[in-house]
């Protein structure tokens, strides 16, 4: 272990509606439809709130996926669903999901803050690309842009969301003329009581980190190993620092997909069976649409050909996430498994997170490494079925980073930057 840094680890919950496994709908705990239940979302709020957590995440995905490689095909837009989240607690953050490709800059800060008033100041957008013809489709066009071009859109789409949030604290008009908006007025919201929504970036290609560096108060990263985070977290910071910012307005917190037991046995066998009782496809499905190749093409017991790991097999038109596919490659290039090793070793669910199968004892120092590392600001948790994962972080692993001064007691404050970002002021509209 490294030297020990002060300050508190951040923990988030990526919700992924009913846990990151394909066999989450089979808990006897769950009702038939309790993604749409309000009292299930109060559940998790109240138990995310229990743990003192500081975050809990909600994807987007403005398409109907294929239940061989989505372990949630259905879920609610998440605005909307973390609106009753918001009525029932009081502290904990909410960050939602939403595509600069198919939103509109004014309609979308519009909603995002009226929905931060409404959460006292506990909202946060996490800012994506989206890929996928599918998710295209639906917005009347045949596929998406290419991602240099979504990007390019991103950039200018975050600039017109920031200067309308800082046009409600100062009543001045917004006069935007650029490539792909044009906006000229202002936004009739009040500011939040934590200025404006905290703003999340998701995306790990080159662009997305350049984007994250110069606007993302928080970043949801996927990363399968600590050099490599740790080398993705200094990036991220430096290009904060390259943009006049402290590096510390920037959090950054990777996925970990997780499977907990009282004893690394009961984990093991709770991971396996849930990972049996999914679809056997599955690995392959994720894995062909991760790396950009039909992974059924590949010979079992052969390592990965070069040139499949080199590139995908169409750069031009792969949709896919290059931060996923960065950290999957990486890894397979560390260990050099066969295809069949592979995907037993991973279990690979597709998402290009680490994975961690284990006590909350052995997950409290896993946590702990990486935080003194300097690999991470903190996690972003997922476990396999959250209905009975999230109380076991609440209850289990939250008291046992307490104990060890790296987690919080009780919220010191209730807005969603004052959790991330203790000690930095709310954002004036200078600053934006
Ligand atoms: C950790 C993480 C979470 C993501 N979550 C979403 C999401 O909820 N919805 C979505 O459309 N894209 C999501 N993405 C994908 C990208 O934001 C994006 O849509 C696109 O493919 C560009 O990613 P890239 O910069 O890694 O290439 C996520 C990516 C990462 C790394």
């Amino acid at each position: 272990m490294t030297d020990r840094r002060p300050g508190h680890v951040l923990l988030g919950i990526n919700v992924l509606v009913l846990g990151y496994l394909p066999a989450a709908w089979q808990s006897p705990l769950l009702k038939k439809d309790s993604f749409v239940d309000p009292g299930y979302w109060a559940e998790i709020g109240r138990t995310a709130e229990r743990g003192t957590l500081d975050a809990i995440f909600l994807a987007d995905g403005p398409l109907l996926t294929d239940p061989a490689y989505d372990a949630n095909p259905v879920r609610l837009e998440p605005t909307v669903n973390w609106g009753q989240v918001a009525a029932v607690t009081e502290h904990v953050g909410l960050v939602a999901t939403a595509s600069t490709t198919f939103n509109d800059p004014f309609e979308l800060a519009e909603r995002l803050l009226s929905w931060d008033n409404l959460t006292g100041g506990r909202a946060a957008w996490n800012l994506v690309t989206t890929r996928g013809a599918a998710a295209a489709r639906n917005f009347g066009l045949p596929d998406v842009p290419l991602r240099e071009d979504r990007y390019e859109r991103a950039s200018e789409f975050v600039d017109v969301v920031r200067a309308l949030w800082a046009s409600a604290a100062t009543g001045d008009e917004v006069r935007h003329h650029g490539e792909f908006f044009d906006v000229e007025g202002r936004l009739r919201v009040p500011p939040s009581r934590q200025g404006h929504p905290v703003l999340f970036q998701a995306g790990g290609s080159p662009k997305g980190r350049a984007l994250a560096g110069r606007v993302a108060e928080g970043v949801f990263a996927a990363e399968l190993t600590k050099d490599q985070a740790i080398e993705h977290y200094r990036l991220v910071k430096r290009l904060a620092r390259d943009n006049g910012r402290s590096p510390d307005e920037v959090k950054i917190l990777p996925g970990l997909l997780l499977s907990l037991g009282s004893t690394e046995d009961e984990a093991r066998r709770r991971s396996d069976e849930l990972h049996d009782a999914g679809p056997a496809s599955y690995s392959l499905q994720w894995l062909s649409q991760a790396i950009g190749y039909d992974a059924s093409k590949l010979e079992l017991d052969e390592p990965f050909p070069e040139d499949v790991l080199a590139a995908p097999s169409d750069p031009q038109t792969f949709q896919g996430s290059l931060g996923f596919r960065e950290s999957i490659v990486a890894q397979i290039r560390r260990t050099k498994p066969t295809v069949r090793e592979y995907l037993k070793q991973t279990r690979y669910t597709g998402s290009g997170h680490a994975g961690f199968v284990g006590t909350p004892e052995q997950l409290a120092d896993h946590i702990e490494d990486w935080f003194h590392s300097g690999a991470i600001d903190g996690f972003n948790l997922q476990p396999d079925v959250l209905v009975d994962g999230l109380p076991v972080i609440a209850d289990e692993l939250v008291p046992i980073l307490r104990k060890r001064g790296l987690y919080r007691h009780e919220y010191e404050t209730d807005t969603l930057r004052g959790h991330l970002l203790a000690g930095s002021p709310t954002p004036s509209p200078e600053t934006l």
